[in-house]
């Protein structure tokens, strides 16, 4: 199995770092294809916890070959702090690759997000406010900086004030902010440019190689399936596609190249900003999600939206991305909780019933899911190894997810910690040697 792709097949916050982390001890290359930092992957090892917005969730492998792909959008401040704060903790970064065709997310990016927002008042999207959806517009614009733009400071500098220029406009409310200027900035980058460039390459040629060697690529996605900005509930949505098909161009490699697709979804949903979450839950169970799966943002620290898991979002999902496999993570946060719902079709205004996601904004808005109501478990399941370890109750919770989607589990998630995972006899092709 070459090409293993890794999405989030709900709002983002699935546990995708934790799966990733998990699978890269096989893993030849770990590539991230898509996002920026407003991705917050949080992985914990021997009871430490990493968080990581731009470096692979693979780094913890010494010497691990982690790339950030073409695909990504790298705030290079950002990037030199996350790598400088692994020195500090003693973890070996020398398998980091940077693509010299990343995009960079530039001062005036973070600017133009927060006045967006603020502009748009009430109807904000709720972002992460780290210039992901401006520096995105840019590079469609062709009025992009990129990773080797740093390489060259005659280039950087004409190439900041072509951007710069037609954005005066916007920028006027800060226009005596010294970040924005174009020395300052262009001498800064630079700097910034310096400390990235052992790390800047050719990654696609990488990912090829590796490959073409039959050995295990790993592509880590970043937010999730309904944040993308065509398949996802628009507008309120990233601005990048996190959706599988996404990998090959956010890395290089044609379709051929993906063998598996495997969808990370929670046990339950959960949303951070706005837009419509047809099974949301905003009372007192609600909280008790919240609190029993520590809900909160690892970008932000925004409390994040919780509801029932949604599967008519998780069919869409599955269908989208095509997955081969299924990732239930976050299964021992539902423990105690005695009934279980999930959502089989929406309910949408005058009696309409939806067996599929509409694709109507309207309707979407106005969607609440109709629920089945499932037992749940009271045991401690913590500690389950196998699926055979699971109380009855909870082994029918996860047959019926499977059986809805069509899609095999592959791996159960039944705590934050690495070995607090139950390996499926699906997954068995890249089940680590120890798990
Ligand atoms: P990502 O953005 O998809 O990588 O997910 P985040 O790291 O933002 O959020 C997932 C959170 O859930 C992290 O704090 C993980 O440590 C934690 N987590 C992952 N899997 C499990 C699990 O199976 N059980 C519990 N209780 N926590 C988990
Ligand atoms: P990971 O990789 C959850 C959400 C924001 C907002 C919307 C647009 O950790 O799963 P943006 O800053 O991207 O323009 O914000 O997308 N969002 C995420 N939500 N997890 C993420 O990443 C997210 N990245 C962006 O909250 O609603
Ligand atoms: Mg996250």
């Amino acid at each position: 199995m070459p090409g293993l792709v890794i999405v989030g097949a709900q709002w983002g916050d699935e546990g995708k770092g934790k799966v990733v982390d998990l699978l890269a001890e096989q893993a030849d290359l770990v590539i991230r294809f898509q996002g920026g930092n407003n991705a917050g992957h949080t992985i914990v090892r021997d009871q430490e916890v990493f968080k990581f917005h731009l470096i692979p969730s693979g780094i913890l492998y010494p010497g691990k070959i982690c790339a950030i792909g073409n695909g990504v959008v790298v705030d290079p401040r950002v990037l030199t702090e996350e790598i400088a704060e692994l020195h500090r903790r003693g973890i070996d970064i020398s398998g980091l690759r940077i693509s010299a065709n990343a995009h960079l997310i530039m001062p005036y990016h973070k600017l133009l997000d927060q006045a967006g927002e603020a502009r748009l008042g009430s109807l904000q999207i709720g972002t992460t406010r780290r210039g992901i959806g401006p520096c995105y517009a840019d590079k469609a614009a062709r009025l992009g900086i990129r990773m080797q733009d740093l390489l060259d400071e005659k280039i950087l500098r004409k190439k900041i004030y072509a951007a710069l220029e037609p954005k005066r406009l916007m920028l006027r409310p800060f226009a005596k902010d010294p970040q924005l200027d174009l020395h300052a900035m262009t001498e800064d980058y630079v700097q910034l440019g310096h400390r990235l460039e052992p790390h800047i390459a050719d990654t696609a040629p990488i990912a090829w190689r590796t490959l073409d060697r039959g050995e295990l690529v790993v592509f880590e996605g970043a937010q999730g399936t309904m944040l993308d900005i065509d398949h996802g509930t628009y507008p309120f949505v990233t601005s990048s596609n996190p959706v599988a098909g996404a990998a090959c161009i956010g890395a290089g490699v044609g379709p051929r190249s993906i063998d598996e697709v495997w969808g990370i979804a929670k046990a339950y949903a959960t949303r951070v900003g706005a837009g419509p979450f047809p099974t949301e839950l905003e009372d007192a169970l609600g909280e008790q999600i919240r609190e029993a799966g520590g809900e909160f943002g690892t970008t932000t620290g925004r409390a994040r939206r919780t509801g029932w898991l949604d599967l008519v979002a998780l069919r869409y999902a599955g269908r989208v991305n095509g997955f081969t496999g299924l990732v239930i993570t976050k299964l021992d946060v539902l423990t105690g909780i005695d009934p279980l719902h999930v959502a089989v079709r929406y309910l949408g205004p005058e009696g309409a019933t939806f067996e599929e996601f509409p694709y109507h904004q309207s309707i979407l808005h106005k969607a609440r899911g109709d629920l089945v109501e499932l037992p749940g478990w009271h045991e401690d399941i913590s500690g389950a190894r196998s699926i055979d370890d699971l109380p009855r109750n909870a082994q029918d919770y996860l047959d019926f997810i499977s059986d809805f989607l069509g899609v095999p589990i592959v791996m159960v998630g039944v705590g934050p910690a690495r070995d607090e995972m139950i390996w499926t006899g699906a997954a068995e092709r890249v089940r680590p040697a120890a798990a």
